[in-house]
């Protein structure tokens, strides 16, 4: 079972709490895809942030891929029959399709804003080669001078919050070896701890992850003006 699926459960409690302002995220998504693009999310998760870009561009053709089917499930409820939902990992993707732009919000991969201007790539994948196999995957599928965007967010830290339903949630970090960090979601009931995950992530610094992404074809082009997304796009195809 991956470990993504016990968190399912309280994913939404936890995110429509301020973990993601999804409204501005919409937004500023809104701006760079007005022209009715094909896109795709990495980890479209219960479909919260889909739900907003959707609403605000109808046309847009929009595909949300996963490995976990108990997001899946609850984005499929979010979001109805007619949106195009694909359960794959993104490690050995294969859509049969390519795109104008593809995205990741929080999902499989983001950027995490360190102080102003300096950025650290963060990946859900710990082992490096799933890292490149999985960005192949993603540069294959897209159009040429296509888009790759990734979402910033803060650095990660310790805390504990108070949720809706009497629910309590905690996160521990715990570095490790090799650029790589535990984080450990707890949720809990009155003391009880009613589901606790540790999901293995690891970082890369912007200059490494520019020189991964240059090697498979994808130039950095810019910081959207909203701050929220860095965004690449494909210069020329693998060989
Ligand atoms: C933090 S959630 C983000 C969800 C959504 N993008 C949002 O903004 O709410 C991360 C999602 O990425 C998915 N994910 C993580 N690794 C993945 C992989 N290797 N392939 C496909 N999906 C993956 C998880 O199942 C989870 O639903």
């Amino acid at each position: 079972m991956n470990k993504y699926t016990g968190i399912a459960d309280y994913y939404d409690l936890l995110m429509t709490q301020g973990y993601y302002d999804y409204e501005t995220q919409s937004d500023c998504l809104a701006e760079l895809f007005k022209h009715g693009k094909s896109v795709l999310e990495l980890g479209v998760g219960t479909g919260l942030l889909a739900e907003k870009l959707i609403q605000k561009l109808p046309d847009l053709e929009f595909v949300g891929m996963d490995f976990t089917p108990a997001m899946l499930k609850q984005a499929r409820e979010r979001l109805g029959e007619s949106v195009n939902l694909v359960e794959q990992n993104v490690i050995s993707m294969e859509l049969e399709k390519t795109f104008d732009t593809i995205f990741s919000n929080g999902g499989v991969w983001y950027f995490i804003e360190n102080s102003e201007d300096e950025y650290i790539f963060c990946s859900h994948l710990p082992n490096i080669g799933d890292n490149l196999n999985g960005l192949r995957r993603v540069a294959s599928h897209l159009k040429k001078f296509g888009e790759l965007i990734f979402s910033v967010q803060g650095v990660h830290r310790d805390y504990e919050q108070t949720l809706p339903q009497g629910l309590t949630y905690a996160q521990k970090i715990t570095q490790l070896p090799d650029d790589c960090f535990d984080k450990c979601y707890i949720f809990s009931r009155e003391g009880e701890v009613l589901n606790e995950q540790i999901c293995k992530y690891r970082l890369f610094d912007e200059e490494e992850i520019r020189s991964i992404l240059r090697d498979i074809g994808l130039e950095f082009k810019e910081i959207t003006s909203c701050r929220q997304y860095h965004v690449y796009h494909k210069v020329c195809e693998l060989s």
